[in-house]
């Protein structure tokens, strides 16, 4: 298998295949906050990440939804369904936490209730402005329909993965997924969920398992997403 360098990103890097419609993800070691100002790497990030999105892309797929995953490779690298990427993050929140708390001045824990979906410009030079449907309107990214069926899935999305991990005791705090075009134009879930793109809070608590132990400096963060996966049964 011929597999040529496509594309690198601040935590993934993407390689074509001799499949046209397929590529492979990499997930790499590297984390980045605040759009990158912040910038380490932790060993084994990638790895545990991967088996983050693989356990909940198989939660997702045994609820329906359908997402770019084609396969799981080895330890930090995936096979996907070749997508554009829509130029969306779209971000669901059952509490207040991390921008909304600091754009808006919502007390941190919050209930939003239901769920707020806010879509943002994926563009670090602008540094992902947040985006209301009316300017979406000006882009060529998505028809209203186009925007109205990625809302319906990513609160599909929250419903299946709050449950989920409320069984388990974790609060799904908030997230952000990616959606892309198929090159028959079907829009699919694409990109990664994991403890880097999800809030994940120990229940009845703020104790975070993710990305937030990185952004905020409180302690070891490889350790936690180990700990989130323990809490889970999720073997490593
Ligand atoms: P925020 O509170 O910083 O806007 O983040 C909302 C959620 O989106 C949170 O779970 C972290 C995730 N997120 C990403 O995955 N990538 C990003 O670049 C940002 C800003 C947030």
């Amino acid at each position: 298998m011929v597999a040529t360098f496509l594309y690198e990103g601040k935590a993934k890097k993407v390689f074509e295949t001799d499949d046209p419609n397929e590529v492979i993800i990499i997930f790499k070691d590297d984390a980045t906050a605040f759009n990158a100002q912040k910038k380490d790497s932790f060993s084994e990030k990638g790895r545990v990440n991967l088996a983050f999105s693989k356990y909940f892309f198989d939660l997702l797929h045994e609820n329906g939804v359908k997402t770019h995953v084609v396969s799981f490779i080895d330890e930090t690298s995936m096979r996907a369904k070749k997508v554009d990427i829509i130029p969306l993050e779209v971000v669901v929140r059952n509490l207040a936490a991390g921008s909304l708390c600091r754009r808006l001045g919502f007390e941190k824990g919050m209930a939003l209730n239901p769920p707020l979906c806010e879509f943002y410009l994926k563009d670090d030079a602008l540094d992902d402005p947040i985006l209301c449907r009316e300017h979406i309107r000006y882009m060529n990214t998505a028809t209203e329909e186009e925007l109205s069926y990625i809302e319906q899935q990513a609160l599909k999305v929250n419903e299946i993965i709050y449950n989920f991990m409320d069984s388990n005791n974790i609060t799904l705090v908030d997230f952000k997924l990616e959606f892309g075009r198929t090159s028959e134009g079907e829009i699919i879930l694409a990109d990664e969920i994991s403890p880097d793109t999800c809030r994940f809070w120990v229940k009845g608590t703020m104790e975070s398992l993710d990305k937030d132990v990185y952004r905020e400096d409180k302690g070891d963060l490889v350790g936690s997403y180990k700990k989130l996966a323990e809490i889970l049964g999720l073997e490593l």
